[in-house]
């Protein structure tokens, strides 16, 4: 009889280093926080943490000051609907980059690595300008690797080129499709450095999708295989990371059978301990069921985003609050969430609290882990632990997860020591 595979069997390569093939994505704004990161590495696969809104995180985390002065410098704009003067002082956001990144590095243990996710669509009303000083800022304080996020990167590698570590840091890209990772190649032949490796992320991924509201037509296995078969007939050894609806050690030995390097998994973590989502709302994760859930279009950024229906993100009519964050408006000093803000403002004038249906303000909204994001397959949560006495649900240990995903086999998923 044939011996029934673990993850354990494989191992993800990078030149010399030889890690346990699972790696926990990033989650946007502390989702994936340091701890969890950590955690990763720690137990010999690779962590992230997320550079999304890191001048707020390391306010909370490292008592910096940089949302207060940004808001004092720029109040007098709040009540305008116009919002290009708010600029970003880069040197605060490479001082927020730098913190983040080196602290978390520092406190690295284990044989695995830390790599931080970088999205494209934090515009930053300076596209250019402040990816460039987050990329290279985040190499400067040691990370291991970077994943690109949330946008085609076109430019991104160009932004690092010169930098020492260009050619020694892993640098990776996340896809949803061939054509996107073909365009990616395209504009970065020039430069002779292909991507250390590519994250395929399929439509039951958590966080935004790289598909449109049609993601149900899609499926990963299929996009992950077309994309191996063009490496392959290109002649290109680059390792491939399947990610979205990954939730067991079986549904990822099944991709690393097929030729997978690694997996890149989410939504299991997001009920671990380490996690940065609040437990209270975490027990919103344990609870939900499948009609709990929904793709929609409320993000500003123009692609859809899954998350929890209850959430009080959906429908919130809060003030844009751009004065104080401001990471979305695009190189013009517009949001989305704005103007259909400002919509709603023209029809109820004199209404103190009013409902934007359309568009909510991400920003606020995942600053105060309000905006509920989360995978496909998050109804499952509540079968990968035990209930206690009063109903909640027992939060889990991120060790306890990474191992599962580990050693299981058969489909099974392994509950935690009781409390
Ligand atoms: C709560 C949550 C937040 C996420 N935030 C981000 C993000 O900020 N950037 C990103 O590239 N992917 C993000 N993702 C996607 C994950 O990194 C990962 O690729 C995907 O969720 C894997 O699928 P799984 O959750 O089914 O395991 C997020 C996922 C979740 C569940």
């Amino acid at each position: 009889m044939a011996v029934m595979k673990r993850v354990d069997d494989f191992r993800l390569r990078f030149g010399k280093r030889e890690l346990v093939p699972i790696m926990i994505g990033g989650m946007g704004v502390d989702i994936s926080t340091a701890e969890l990161a950590l955690e990763a590495a720690r137990l010999g696969g690779i962590g992230h943490i997320s550079d999304a809104m890191l001048p707020t995180v390391t306010d909370r985390r490292y008592k910096t000051k940089f949302v207060r002065e940004k808001q004092k410098q720029y109040k007098l704009n709040v009540h305008k609907a116009d919002k290009s003067i708010v600029q970003f002082d880069l040197a605060q956001v490479a001082e927020a980059t730098r913190l983040h990144v080196s602290k978390t590095m520092e406190a690295k243990r284990g044989d695995g690595m830390i790599f931080v996710n970088c999205m494209e669509k934090l515009t930053m009303n300076a596209p250019r300008e402040t990816l460039c000083t987050r990329l290279r800022v985040a190499l400067d304080a040691g990370i291991d690797g970077i994943t690109l996020a949330a946008g085609l990167h076109l430019g991104s590698f160009a932004l690092m080129e010169d930098h020492p570590r260009f050619r020694d840091a892993q640098l990776g890209i996340i896809v949803s499709s061939l054509r996107a990772l073909q365009l990616f190649l395209r504009k970065n032949a020039r430069l002779n450095r292909l991507p250390d490796f590519i994250v395929v992320e399929g439509p039951l991924a958590g966080g935004h999708l790289g598909f449109g509201m049609d993601w149900a037509k899609y499926d990963l296995r299929t996009i992950f295989l077309e994309i191996g078969q063009f490496l392959q007939a290109e002649h290109l050894d680059i390792p491939l990371i399947p990610a979205g609806g990954i939730f067991t050690g079986s549904d990822a030995v099944d991709f690393l059978e097929s030729g997978a390097a690694a997996v890149q998994v989410a939504t299991r973590f997001t009920v671990a301990a380490e996690c940065g989502i609040p437990e209270k709302v975490q027990q919103e994760y344990f609870k939900a069921s499948e009609e709990d859930i929904e793709v929609n279009m409320l993000s500003p950024t123009g692609y859809p985003m899954r998350m929890l229906k209850n959430c009080p993100a959906i429908g919130s009519g809060i003030r844009p609050n751009c004065e104080a964050f401001g990471y979305l408006l695009d190189g013009n000093g517009n949001c989305a969430y704005i103007d259909a803000y400002n919509r709603e403002v023209a029809a109820h004038p004199d209404a103190k609290k009013f409902s934007v249906r359309d568009k909510t303000c991400l920003c606020t909204h995942m600053r105060n882990y309000d905006c509920w994001t989360c995978g496909h397959y998050t109804y499952r949560l509540k079968d990968t632990t035990h209930r206690n006495a009063d109903g909640t649900y027992q939060v889990l240990t991120a060790e306890h997860i990474f191992r599962d995903y580990q050693f299981s086999t058969d489909n099974k998923v392994a509950l935690p020591p009781q409390n």
